[in-house]
C-alpha cells in the first residue's frame, strides 16, 4: 500500500479529521504548558515546495518541524531544478529517496496530484488553484475550540467560488454542516464539487440574506494568487460582497468570523472588521501551526492517544 496524501479533506475519513481536529487541541494545549518537549520526528525532514508566494504556510510547517525536533527545507522553483523543467515525476521520487514528507504549493491540482502519484513519501497540499485544505483544518480547529461541535451548524462563505470556498464546501460535507455560497454570478465554485456535497450547501446571491442567523462567516480575497490582472474587473464584479459589522449583525448572536488571510482591508472587509470581537482571525492564522502539526504526526505514525 502506497503512503496517506493530503490533497483535499477528502483523503482523509469524517472520522479522521474530526480525530485530527481534536488531535491538534492536544497538541496546542501539550505546546502551552510545556513547550516544544515532544519531539517525536528528530531527524526526520520534510522538503517545502513553494511555487506561489506564503507567510502563514511556509512559518507553520517549518516551525512545527522544528519543534518537532525535525527540520523543513524551504525549496523554490527559482532555485531547484523544477524551474529548469525536471518532471514532477522524477522530482517526486528523488525527494522520496531522501525526505520523510513532502508539502507543495502550487499552481495546476493536476500537477500535485502526479507528484503525489510518484511519491513513496506522504505528500500535503499547500494550497492549489483549486484547494486549500490545510487551511481548512486551522478554521474547524478555530471553530470547534470557541463553540464546540460544529455538526449541524451553519456557516456562510461570501466572496469568490475559488480553492478556499472549495475546501468549505469539502469541509461541510466532510464535518456535517451547513454551508452557504453566496457569490456574484460567473464567480460561482466548480459544479461538480458542489454537486458532491448535495443538501450540505446551498447557493445563494444576497449578502445579507445569507449572514442572516449564521453561526459563522467567512470570506477571501477577491483575486487570488495568480489572478492579479483581473483585479480591477474583479472588484467592480464584486462590489455590494464585502463582509461588513452590520452584516456580522444579521447573524447569529455569537456568530465568529474567520479569513484565511492575507486580507485586502477595504475590499472583501470593511477597514475595520478585523478589530471586531467577532473576528477570530489571529487565533485562526495561529492554529496553522497546531493543525499541520497533528497532520503531520498523523501522515507518519497514524493515530496516536497520548
Ligand atoms: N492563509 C495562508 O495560506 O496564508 P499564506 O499564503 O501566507 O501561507
Ligand atoms: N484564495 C487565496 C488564498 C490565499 C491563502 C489564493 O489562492 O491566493
Amino acid at each position: 500500500m502506497g503512503p496517506r496524501h493530503f490533497l483535499t479533506l477528502l483523503d482523509l475519513s469524517p472520522e479522521e479529521l474530526r480525530y485530527l481536529i481534536q488531535r491538534a487541541i492536544t497538541i496546542k494545549n501539550g505546546l502551552k504548558a510545556h513547550g516544544p518537549t515532544y519531539t517525536p520526528f528528530t531527524n526526520r525532514t520534510m522538503a517545502m515546495i513553494f511555487e506561489k508566494s506564503s507567510t502563514r504556510t511556509r512559518v507553520s510547517f517549518e516551525t512545527g518541524m522544528a519543534q518537532f525536533g525535525g527540520h523543513a527545507l524551504f525549496l523554490s522553483p527559482r532555485d531547484t531544478q523544477l524551474g529548469r523543467g525536471e518532471p514532477i515525476s522524477d522530482t517526486a521520487r528523488v525527494l522520496s529517496e531522501m525526505v520523510d514528507l513532502v508539502m507543495i504549493r502550487t499552481f495546476s491540482h493536476a500537477g500535485l496530484e502526479e507528484f503525489a502519484a510518484a511519491s513513496s513519501v506522504p505528500v500535503i497540499n499547500a494550497l492549489t488553484d483549486d484547494y486549500h485544505p490545510c487551511q481548512l483544518l486551522a478554521d474547524v480547529m478555530t471553530w470547534t475550540e470557541l463553540r464546540g461541535s460544529v455538526r449541524g451548524r451553519t456557516a456562510v462563505w461570501i466572496g469568490d467560488g475559488n480553492n478556499m470556498c472549495h475546501s468549505w464546501i469539502n469541509a461541510a460535507r466532510q464535518f456535517d454542516f451547513n454551508l452557504r455560497v453566496c457569490c456574484p454570478e460567473g464567480y460561482e465554485p466548480r459544479e461538480d464539487i458542489m454537486a458532491a456535497a448535495g443538501d450540505h450547501v446551498t447557493l445563494m446571491r444576497d449578502p445579507m440574506a445569507a449572514a442572516q442567523g449564521a453561526d459563522l462567516i467567512t470570506t477571501d480575497v477577491w483575486a487570488s494568487m495568480g489572478q492579479e490582472e483581473e483585479q480591477a474587473k474583479r472588484e467592480a464584479d464584486f462590489a455590494g460582497f464585502q463582509v461588513t459589522e452590520s452584516m456580522l449583525d444579521t447573524a447569529a448572536d455569537d456568530v465568529l468570523f474567520l479569513h484565511c488571510l492575507p486580507a485586502h482591508r477595504g475590499e472583501e472587509i470593511s477597514t475595520t472588521l478585523l478589530d471586531d470581537p467577532r473576528a477570530v482571525v489571529w487565533q485562526e492564522a495561529g492554529n496553522r501551526l497546531h493543525a499541520q502539526k497533528a497532520l503531520i504526526e498523523f501522515l507518519l505514525l497514524g493515530q496516536v492517544n497520548h
